[in-house]
């Protein structure tokens, strides 16, 4: 399969399944990566959804760069808008997404992963914008997302430079939220996937929707937005379970609605 969904309880873990191409992606990998992410922003049993590549060398190294070659300018623009349908996917589904990142995630593989809300790197991670070096520049999102997640400064200095940096300096940087050892990162994230899915999904959507706005718009309407999320999740069932436990010093048991 170009890409596996495999379900660990309530988390969906996909898989680029293309090692020998360092799980770079072609057309095949990319759309079948946008429908099933697709899929999974719709399934109510998948709570958090982890993206990892196949194999101990990659996440993902990036767009297939030899597919890339002879591409004209609006099959590119086409190419473009895929690897973004699967970063907003990531970016916006109504569920927490992981990037697991097992290798190297250049290029687009760090786009995406920049997509997702939360990294967890193994400690021989690499990471990177090389666009630069192939005389184009980042285009599934990362020119924007990589300022974001981390600075300005340091995203204008590894897009115009294309240096790569290793887990530690990604952690540092703000990059990854955390570095364990590479045999570690599968259990590492399935952990994390348990502590999301004891929360309530409700929650966890609308606080997504919430981070989220910090991205767009115009302060004042984000936060009287905010502010009416926050109201709505007091019509749910979770909110009176989650209040009721910390009264009567029990854990939460959330139901999703
Ligand atoms: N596209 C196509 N094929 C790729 C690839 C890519 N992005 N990355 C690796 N591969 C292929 C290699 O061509 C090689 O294939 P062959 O065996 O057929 O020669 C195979 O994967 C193994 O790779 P290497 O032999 O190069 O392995 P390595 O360990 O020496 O190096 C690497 C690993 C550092 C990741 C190196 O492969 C590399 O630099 N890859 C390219 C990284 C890159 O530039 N990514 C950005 C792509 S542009 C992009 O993503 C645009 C965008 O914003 C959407």
């Amino acid at each position: 399969m170009a890409i596996d969904v495999e379900r660990n309880d309530g988390a969906a873990v996909v898989t680029v399944n293309r090692p020998e191409a360092m799980n770079a992606l072609d057309v095949e990998h990319a759309e079948a990566l946008r429908d099933r992410l697709a899929e999974l922003a719709q399934d109510a049993d998948a709570r958090v959804v982890v993206l990892t590549g196949a194999g101990e060398k990659a996440f993902i190294a990036g767009a297939d760069i030899k597919y890339m070659q002879s591409l004209g300018v609006l099959e590119a623009r086409r190419w473009g808008e895929l690897g973004h349908a699967c970063g907003e996917l990531l970016e916006t589904m109504p569920k927490p997404t992981i990037a697991a990142i097992n290798g190297f995630a250049l290029g687009g593989g760090c786009e995406l992963a920049l997509a997702c809300d939360l990294r967890l790197a193994s400690a021989n991670a690499r990471l990177g914008q090389p666009e630069i070096n192939l005389g184009i520049l980042p285009g599934w999102g990362g020119s924007l997302r990589l300022a974001r997640t981390t600075t300005l400064g340091f995203a204008k200095e590894l897009v115009l430079t294309g240096r790569q940096v290793d887990a530690a300096e990604a952690l540092d940087r703000g990059l990854v939220n955390a570095v364990c050892e590479p045999g570690d990162l599968r259990e590492r994230t399935l952990e994390l996937c348990r502590a999301l899915t004891a929360k309530s999904p409700l929650a966890l959507a609308y606080a997504k929707e919430a981070v989220n706005l910090s991205l767009q718009g115009e302060h004042g309407a984000n936060l009287a937005a905010e502010a009416r999320l926050f109201a709505m999740l007091f019509a749910s069932e979770d909110q009176q379970e989650g209040m009721a436990a910390f009264a009567e010093k029990r854990q939460p048991e959330f139901r999703g609605r």
